[in-house]
């Protein structure tokens, strides 16, 4: 096959610009289970430049021709290629391994060498983008070191980009220190802050069924909206990153990131256009909008939790003490309950339910809309907790769709009324594209759109909204843990705390 034409199945939008993507970490688990799939989907459906390389760094001592396989490996493995696949053989081609510190000055000169060395063969024109897959203590030093060198510099109309993976800072003042260090270094557009959740195709379309139906706008806000429930449930526990979960705890790992991004994405405003700036401006008004709680709230309006053993499904499962890499008093919580206020005209006095957890009976992403009840009890023979509200349901994964659940007449010679749902699958309108979530993250950054990336103020307002609970917690050890069995829908606490505004938790 010739170096300039891939195998591509499918024709579909823009190409990418040209360009190199250096890889900090390419021996990790994300370049394997996500990036390289994802350069691979890219390239099926056509959007992947041919004047493009791949440089990964990384400590380990492998080769290039070891990595060259590993990329072949992964894209069979993570995205189903087939053993002869053309395109895999052309990402191969096209992936080159340094073996580097990350603090090494020489390191960094090396990679310099092999940037130009590239661009001239694979005729890159100078665009650069570098992906830190890296664990996050080095972040800052990375981009240190490409600046003092010279990498990060736009010049002759051709762009350097930086991806930062998360977690970005693991409190306020971290993330801070953070965005200060990087922005002494790159301009903030050239900055892009990932979060996963926003790769999602189901996640894009809040803004899309939002925005671009005339019907549901109207009745989004408190007149109709009597609550909102976000829910971001996992049957998995910590697997193998003990070490940096006992670090992290469920609140920091979810909350400022991917359950944050879905409040903002459900409660912002129509934005002017959907221009990077325009769509961040709203979703970071609202972040803004959030009341921060006074320490007192934190005791009734945040709940933690930490599994014990427990059965999820027909399986068995360890408490969280015992898995690896876990001290055996632990005090870090899997599962976190907030309940938060968004203090604007729109959503004054509508509580935004969020819950996150692992180990709970069903992976399930969600976010529920519950609107206020009819007006009067017309219906004066059916119990009110028979009148079932309206709830809009937007099932974000695994099983993506939206359903709008209504009360309708059971047929008969009285009138009986029952709940009934209307479903949308995405599945059966347009089918499944394998797809690992990154594909659409890596493109947007190699044609220069950050709408789906973080900016500096919306990362420090997510952070803003949890720092009284990291706070209160750090001074006020949880004494219950643990506190949920695996396989529950978490602890008793967190039912308690909707009760006490006479509702409940979704659980189906
Ligand atoms: C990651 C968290 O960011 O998101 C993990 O660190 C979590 O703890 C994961 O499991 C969830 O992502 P997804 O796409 O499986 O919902």
């Amino acid at each position: 096959m010739s170096e300039e034409k891939p195998v591509f199945e499918q024709e579909s939008g823009r190409m990418a610009d040209r360009c190199i993507m250096v890889i900090f970490g390419a021996s990790g688990d994300l370049t394997a289970r996500k990036l390289l799939p994802a350069l691979y989907n890219l390239g099926r459906n056509n959007l992947l430049p041919r004047e493009f390389a791949i440089i990964g760094f990384a400590k380990d001592d492998i080769t290039e021709e070891q990595f060259k396989e590993k990329v072949r490996n992964s894209i069979r493995e993570y995205a189903g290629a087939p053993a002869n696949c053309d395109l895999c053989d052309w990402l191969a081609d096209h992936a080159y391994f340094l073996n580097g510190d990350f603090g090494a000055v020489d390191d960094f000169a090396r990679l310099k060498s092999k940037v130009e060395e590239l661009e001239a063969r694979h005729h890159t024109g100078g665009n650069v983008f570098y992906y830190l897959a890296t664990a996050p203590g080095f972040f800052g030093p990375v981009v240190k070191q490409l600046g003092e060198i010279g990498l990060t510099e736009e010049k002759d109309g051709h762009w350097r980009r930086v991806i930062i993976e998360k977690p970005f800072g693991s409190d306020l003042n971290s993330a801070k220190a953070l965005n200060q260090e990087i922005l002494g270094v790159l301009k903030e557009s050239q900055i892009y802050r990932i979060d996963h959740y926003l790769g999602k195709e189901t996640v894009q379309n809040i803004l899309v069924f939002r925005f671009s139906n005339g019907i549901f706008e109207p009745v989004w806000n408190r007149r109709y909206i009597d609550h909102v429930q976000i829910t971001v449930a996992e049957t998995v526990g910590v697997e193998k990153r003990g070490g940096y979960y006992e670090r992290a705890g469920a609140l920091r790992d979810m909350i400022p990131n991917h359950v944050l991004q879905l409040v903002s994405l459900t409660a912002m405003e129509p934005p002017i256009s959907f221009d990077a700036d325009a769509v961040r401006d709203e979703q970071s008004k609202v972040l803004h909008a959030i009341q921060p709680m006074m320490p007192e709230e934190v005791l009734t309006r945040a709940v933690r939790g930490q599994y014990g053993e427990g059965m999820v499904g027909t399986e068995h499962a360890i408490g969280y003490r015992q898995e690896p890499m876990v001290d055996a008093h632990s005090n870090t919580e899997t599962f976190v309950a907030l309940k938060l206020l968004v203090d604007n005209w729109r959503w004054a006095d509508v509580p935004f339910y969020i819950r996150t957890g692992k180990r709970m009976p069903k992976r399930s992403t969600e976010i529920a809309i519950q609107f206020r009840r009819a007006p009067f009890r017309l219906f004066r023979d059916t119990s009110v907790e028979k009148l079932t509200p309206n709830v809009l349901v937007m099932h974000i994964q695994p099983d993506e769709g939206i359903s709008l659940s209504f009360g309708a007449k059971i047929p008969g010679a009285h009138v009986r009324l029952g709940g009934v749902t209307m479903d949308f699958h995405y599945a059966d309108y347009f089918g499944t594209e394998p797809s690992t979530g990154y594909e659409r993250l890596l493109y947007d950054c190699m044609i220069g759109d950050a709408t789906l990336f973080q900016r500096a103020d919306m990362v420090e307002a997510g952070w803003g909204v949890v720092e009284p609970v990291l706070d209160v917690w750090k001074a006020l050890p949880a004494r219950s843990f643990p506190n949920y069995a695996a396989g529950s829908w978490g602890p008793k606490d967190a039912d308690d705390m909707l009760k006490r505004d006479g509702r409940a938790w979704r659980t189906e």
